[in-house]
């Protein structure tokens, strides 16, 4: 049965990681004979360029008759001026909320060829391995009220909304404890329930999840704690849980861990297993259109895409052991280059996964 991968490029970055990304997809959709047919749209920045609008009514369908789809990044200065309700991120939360992907899985894998290219010493990220697991359609970043006001002395407000509610608390917390149950069984959940009520929910209702998991550890911390362990012992977390802006904030920190941003890749999940797939990073305006980017963060998101919607968990390792592939080769995007490794393109980083998957 033929299934159907959307792709959406976006801005600056976007379509030159893509491409890379695409070509991989490509080749193991022919030699997995996995009928892949790909449809390609528009969102955020380049949408707004075509139609006006960062979510065009025609990519939101396209993108509910997808089986997954694939994003580069959106956004960047180009648009940074244009009304609120339009900006190219808006485009991008819209999608995750119109198709209910509230379950963001980040996972923070140190290639052990990569070791000298964190910013950690290499003793501290030997070996890590961490999933975050982050809710992704609640809390702050949809919260309403929202807006800036002009109050009565005529000075202006801004103002946001943080809140969950029990559901969607539990939804994510059951996630968390199922993908901890495949790992090492520890689900650190964190919050700020030491200031914010919305998280003292929070913590109240992942004691009440963890019950139906005795055998997962549950242990709590404070996000400006999470964030210090971050830095400072990485290696003892398995699953992390939290909220929309902790998970944004923390997963851009554990991405350093793992050698570079350019790294991370992600899966944005529904209660089905549709999903959005996606790296961690951004468009990134400052290297765009000078071959510098890595693409292995979308290429490894093509993985996720092949592991989790796709069924096809072949595919997948041949991808995860093609970029290995690479790093062994010592081929490195600038991002993540040290000395005595070869320093390559995107184009020639993604032309040497392409040659190791069909090898
Ligand atoms: P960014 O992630 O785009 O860039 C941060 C830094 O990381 C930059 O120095 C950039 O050069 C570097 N970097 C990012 N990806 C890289 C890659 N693949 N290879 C090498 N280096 C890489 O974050 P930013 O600069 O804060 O944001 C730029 C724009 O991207 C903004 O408009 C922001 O809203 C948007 N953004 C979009 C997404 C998304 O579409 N999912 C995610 C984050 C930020
Ligand atoms: C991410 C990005 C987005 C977020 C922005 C671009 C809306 O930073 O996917 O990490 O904050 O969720
Ligand atoms: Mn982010």
């Amino acid at each position: 049965m033929s299934k159907k991968v959307l792709v959406l490029p976006g801005d600056y970055i976007g379509p030159e990681i893509m491409a890379e990304a695409v070509k991989v997809l490509e080749a193991v959709n022919r030699r997995f004979d996995l009928g892949i047919e790909l449809e390609h749209g528009l969102l955020g920045g380049a949408a707004i360029d075509a139609h006006g609008v960062p979510l065009p009514d025609a990519t939101l369908a396209l993108a509910r008759e997808a089986d997954a789809i694939l994003l580069g990044a959106v956004g960047g200065p180009k648009w940074d001026n244009v009304e609120r309700h339009l900006r190219p991120e808006k485009g991008l939360l819209a999608i995750r909320s119109e198709l209910q992907l509230f379950g963001n899985l980040r996972p923070a894998i140190l290639y052990p060829q990569l070791a000298d290219a964190s910013s950690l010493k290499p003793e501290l990220v030997a070996g890590l391995d961490i999933l975050i697991v982050r809710e992704l359609t609640g809390g702050i970043y949809f919260g309403e009220p929202r807006g800036i006001r002009t109050l009565e002395n005529g000075e202006r407000e801004g103002y946001n909304t943080y809140k969950y509610n029990e559901s969607e608390i539990r939804r994510i917390g059951h996630l968390a404890f199922e993908l901890a149950r495949k790992r090492d069984k520890r689900v650190c959940s964190v919050d700020k329930s030491n200031v914010l009520e919305a998280t003292i929910l929070w913590r109240e209702v992942m004691e009440e999840v963890g019950k139906d998991y005795p055998d997962v550890e549950l242990s709590h911390i404070y996000v400006d704690n999470a964030a210090m362990q971050l830095v400072m012992r990485p290696k003892q977390f398995d699953v992390m849980v939290t909220g929309n802006m902790f998970g944004d904030i923390l997963s851009d920190a554990a991405a350093m861990l793992t050698g570079s941003i350019g790294m991370l890749p992600s899966a944005s999940l529904d209660q089905n297993g549709r999903g959005m797939y996606e790296p961690c990073h951004g468009s990134a305006p400052d290297i765009a259109g000078e071959g510098k980017a890595n693409p292995l963060a979308t290429i490894l998101s093509v993985a996720m895409m092949l592991r989790y919607t796709l069924g096809s968990a072949e595919a997948a390792e041949v991808i995860e052991r093609a970029v290995s592939d690479v790093l062994d080769q010592g081929l490195r995007t600038p991002d993540i280059y040290s000395e005595g490794t070869r320093q390559v393109t995107t184009v020639e980083m993604g032309e040497a996964v392409l040659a190791a998957v069909q090898a």
